[in-house]
């Protein structure tokens, strides 16, 4: 995997923030993890672009998963591309859009479950942390596994109507217009394998701080993460 994450304010004292966020679909996390970062001048990771992936790579091979075989061969075959401007590249070519569309929605819990997969993202995932120096990484294992000494931990949550409210309206912004229902039932399960497979599940881990992000704007969760880190950055 090459990554192109670098960031210029390397020497500042932001270069040495590891933030860790995560939460269920549709819990804000994403947006606020992109702004927390813009405004700390440090990079951003969005750790299930790149399960989206390889999700995609897996689909488009027509791969049985519970053939971790061929699961393995075909990650081993893989090059994940991964841009400042949160471009994504499979083999060479552009899925950021692909990525998001339903058929890869669908089975994405389903390919981020296989332990093989997930030895694999975590790996490059500390190794994108370790060359970027301040990074804000958001996903659903960041503060258990990937980055478990990050100073900074953070886990969003709001109910599961406005989580799919949130969604549904993303998608449709997208172009995709989906019922309140699909969605609904699509991040539940979602949500249900997430938190229940056996490798690195979606769960609060102690000393994680928790946001419910519920009845609060994103302007009001940026703010309210910056300050607990601006004492350390002042
Ligand atoms: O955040 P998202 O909806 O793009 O995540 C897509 C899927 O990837 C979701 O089902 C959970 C999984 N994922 C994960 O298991 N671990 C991560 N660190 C990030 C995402």
């Amino acid at each position: 995997m090459v990554e192109d994450l670098e960031k210029e304010s390397d020497m500042s004292i932001n270069s040495k923030l590891k933030i860790a966020i995560d939460g269920p679909a549709g819990s804000g996390k994403s947006t606020v993890a992109r702004e927390v970062a813009r405004q700390l001048n440090i990079v951003y990771l969005d750790t299930g672009a790149m399960y989206r992936a390889i999700t995609l790579k897996l689909l488009r091979a027509h791969c049985d998963l519970s053939d971790h075989s061929q699961v393995e061969a075909l990650l081993e075959q893989t090059v994940l591309q991964l841009a400042s401007d949160e471009r994504i590249f499979l083999d060479g070519e552009d899925v950021t859009a692909e990525i998001r569309k339903p058929q890869v929605n669908a089975a994405v819990s389903r390919v981020a479950e296989l332990p093989v997969v997930r030895r694999k993202l975590v790996r490059q995932q500390q190794e994108i942390a370790a060359a970027a120096g301040g990074i804000v990484m958001e996903g659903r294992d960041i503060a258990s596994t990937v980055m478990p000494d990050a100073p900074f931990k953070f886990y969003l949550d709001a109910t599961l109507p406005v989580r799919a409210r949130r969604r549904m309206q993303e998608q449709r912004e997208k172009g995709l217009p989906l019922s309140y229902e699909k969605v609904f039932h699509e991040i539940k399960e979602r949500d249900r394998i997430d938190s229940e497979r056996a490798d690195s599940p979606l769960t609060v881990t102690p000393g994680v701080q928790v946001i419910d992000t519920t009845s609060l704007t994103i302007a009001e969760v940026v703010e309210r993460i910056l300050q607990e880190i601006n004492p350390q950055t002042d």
